[in-house]
């Protein structure tokens, strides 16, 4: 069985890259009982549709797009509809935008909200930059549940697309204000990955039809 598997892996990857390679490690890992299901089930759906928008992209690479892709469950079952991984990108999206609202909650509850500025001598600009991101984000876990539902609705492919291409402004603004104040930014990260997540979603969009 494993070995009637990996041989379709080999034939699968066969026009081998460099993503493909590297899947067919996770895949080898997979098959020696490490947590990789994700590589091993929804592989053969999602390389190809990653690659296509993928490749092109200046903003997220092919291997971006496979792990948020292949994080989702749902993916398995979506063959090569453009659409449904659109949303899926849109649902985590979502979900990244709750969780960096409430890190940075947290972050300004541990700077302290009171009057003094709650600056580590930087004179609060790490304070006020993350007083903007909270506004950013709030509006993006506002507005998402209604983006991902324009992604599946069809009904205006434009409307969803502004919505996405919202968040990435959104996520974009937040990490550049900590740039311009020239301090570090505490969510880098997750402002990188909420961008690429939009920028995803954008692109499985246009390939929807
Ligand atoms: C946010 O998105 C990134 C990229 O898909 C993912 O690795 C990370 O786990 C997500 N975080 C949450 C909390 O959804």
């Amino acid at each position: 069985m494993k070995m009637a598997m990996a041989a379709a892996a080999t034939s699968y990857f066969s026009s081998a890259s460099a993503s493909g390679i590297l899947l067919y490690a996770l895949f080898l890992a997979g098959t020696h009982g490490e947590a990789t299901e994700v590589a091993t089930s929804e592989v053969p759906s999602i390389l190809p549709v990653c690659k296509t928008v993928g490749g092109g992209s200046t903003f997220f690479d092919v291997q971006f797009c496979l792990e948020a892709l292949g994080s989702d469950d749902r993916s398995a079952n979506a063959g090569t509809d453009y659409r449904a991984y659109s949303g899926i990108a849109a649902d985590l999206l979502a979900a990244n935008a709750t969780s960096t609202a409430a890190k940075i909650g947290a972050l300004l509850r541990e700077r302290g909200g009171g009057g003094g500025g709650g600056g580590k001598g930087d004179g609060g600009a790490t304070t006020r930059c993350l007083r903007s991101c909270q506004a950013l984000y709030g509006g993006v876990v506002r507005r998402q549940p209604g983006c991902a539902a324009a992604v599946r609705g069809r009904r205006d492919d434009g409307e969803a697309t502004r919505c996405l291409e919202e968040a990435a402004g959104a996520a974009e603004g937040c990490e550049a204000g900590f740039g311009k104040s020239k301090v570090a930014s505490p969510v880098a990260m997750e402002n990188d990955d909420a961008f690429k997540l939009a920028k995803l979603a954008v692109a499985l969009l246009s390939m929807a039809h």
